[in-house]
């Protein structure tokens, strides 16, 4: 039988909480109808943000929240999105099917929602569609604590103190809906326009620049080579680089449903899920060329499933359901970015509400957690814990260890054969192992997924007898099923 090892006494780097990110973009019911109702709803908010949906999302602990987009980002502006709702301009959102924006939820509500979820805000500026000043004076608004004339506009808005604000995106994907630049010119723009990111007062920006597309390893090696450090003293102008990638089992053009799928599209979405660990080690490896210690992080702020939108349902909002499959994809990618956390240290899953690989769906008044909300609530013990080192797990298993300050182990797992159950063993060096616990994520089917008339069909139970002997656990996880186990 297999047996996998996990070193308790080699401590490798720390685990940062911010690859348990998130993503809300202007697009579909994300924000208008997933945070934001608005304050004269009936749905129970608080000034027009969805009390459900925070308490939801609190349980996760998430540690930041990116906005306004994704693509929006490059045709938002910032100004539109303040001062009193109803005198605010519209705009089309010309991206995501074409919808009147009514720019109600801007800057003020952003920074409210990340105050409710006691998140950092993670700010997608505009490069593709807006100016270096735009920009510029977005920042100032945001931070700037003494007088200044964007600092008095917000407080004329009703904000007295600057927000703190730490992750800055100069630009989303610049190489396609952020302008379709080539990455020689848009390293130079990204040169000058985050020169222009000041630090107002205590405020440090974190800058993030534009990374690649998939496997796109010429612009990564452009954006490290051209824009990463400046100048005669060689100053480091750039502190994350971006990469986007999502696990689609089909082509772009036929991506395959969400929930109707069989053997054959559940291993492809597998297959697919693992390459983020490829792709990963190849940017990593341009990036440690001219970055040896690993100062700018790889942030992976655009990831998870895309299939085709639901039947019947707006094809520019890209609405999907969350099955079980989607559960594994999200413990195969965190798993990856845990053990990938020397350079990977910001990753952003696509998105919270309504869209994509969503936590949350809601309709109307009501609410629903999807299996991938369950693992990132069964993964968040990781957060900010010392990654340990897994080793020969067998071929069908996805796996991450940790271990937090106060001795405790955690080790997540999950079988990606949607057939067969899998059993191993792992031996534990460097501990003692008093007591196991887990719970574990498992369905009937592999396409279960939680309704609205069915909400609690796929939810983590607690781990019957984990058996183990001395330092030996004796694992068996059943197919398609994913567990979070606890050691001390
Ligand atoms: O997440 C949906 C879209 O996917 C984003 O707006 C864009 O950045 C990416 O192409």
């Amino acid at each position: 039988m297999n047996k996998a090892v996990l070193n308790g006494d080699i401590r490798k780097n720390k685990i940062s909480r911010h690859i348990y990110g998130h993503f809300a973009e202007h697009l579909g019911h994300c924000i208008y109808n997933g945070f934001w109702v608005g304050p004269e709803s009936s749905v129970p908010n608080t000034e027009g943000i969805r009390n459900d949906v925070v308490e939801a999302l609190k349980k996760l602990n998430i540690p930041n929240l990116r906005w306004p987009g994704g693509c929006f980002a490059d045709e938002y502006h910032w100004e539109d999105g303040i001062g009193p709702r109803e005198e605010r301009p519209t705009m089309i959102n010309t991206h995501w099917g074409g919808v009147t924006e009514n720019n109600h939820f801007g800057t003020h509500e952003f920074m409210r929602l990340c105050e409710l979820l006691e998140c950092e805000p993670y700010i997608c500026g505009n490069v593709g569609s807006g100016t270096v000043k735009e920009m510029s004076s977005w920042i100032e608004y945001m931070t700037m604590d003494g007088k200044s004339p964007m600092a008095d506009l917000r407080r004329e808005n009703g904000q007295d103190d600057p927000w703190s604000l730490t992750y800055f995106g100069v630009g989303n994907e610049n190489w396609g809906c952020g302008g379709n630049m080539r990455p020689e010119y848009y390293a130079d723009l990204y040169r000058r326009y985050a020169t222009y990111c000041r630090d107002y007062g205590e405020n440090r920006l974190f800058k993030i620049a534009c990374g690649p597309n998939t496997d796109d390893y010429h612009w990564t090696e452009v954006l490290m080579r051209e824009a990463s450090k400046v100048g005669f003293m060689d100053h480091w102008l750039m502190d994350g680089l971006s990469l986007h990638y999502y696990t689609v089992p089909g082509t772009w053009q036929k991506k395959g449903s969400a929930t109707e799928f069989g053997p054959e599209e559940w291993k492809a979405t597998m297959e697919k899920a693992l390459y983020m660990d490829k792709l990963i080690e190849g940017h990593a490896a341009i990036m440690d060329r001219y970055d040896p210690e690993k100062r700018v992080a790889l942030v992976f702020d655009e990831w998870g499933t895309w299939f085709d939108v639901e039947p019947g349902t707006n094809p520019g909002f890209l609405f999907q359901q969350n099955t079980q499959r989607d559960a594994l994809v999200a413990a195969i990618g965190l798993n990856i970015f845990n053990n990938r956390s020397d350079r990977v240290r910001i990753a952003n899953i696509a998105q919270t509400i309504n869209v994509l690989q969503a936590m949350i769906l809601t309709k109307d008044d009501k609410m629903v957690l999807t299996p991938s909300y369950h693992v990132f609530e069964m993964f968040k013990t990781h957060q900010e814990n010392d990654l340990l080192p897994l080793d020969n797990l067998p071929k069908e298993i996805s796996g991450s260890a940790s271990i937090d300050r106060e001795g405790r182990v955690f080790m997540t797992l999950a079988n990606m054969d949607g057939e067969k159950e899998s059993r191993f063993d792992v031996e534990i060096r460097g501990l003692s192992v008093k007591g196991v616990k887990g719970r574990i994520l498992k369905t009937e089917n592999i396409s279960d997924h939680n309704t609205f008339e069915d909400p609690d069909r796929v939810k983590p139970v607690d781990l019957e007898g984990v058996d183990w002997e001395g330092n030996t656990l004796k694992i068996s996880l059943p197919a398609a099923s994913v567990v979070a186990l606890q050691m001390a």
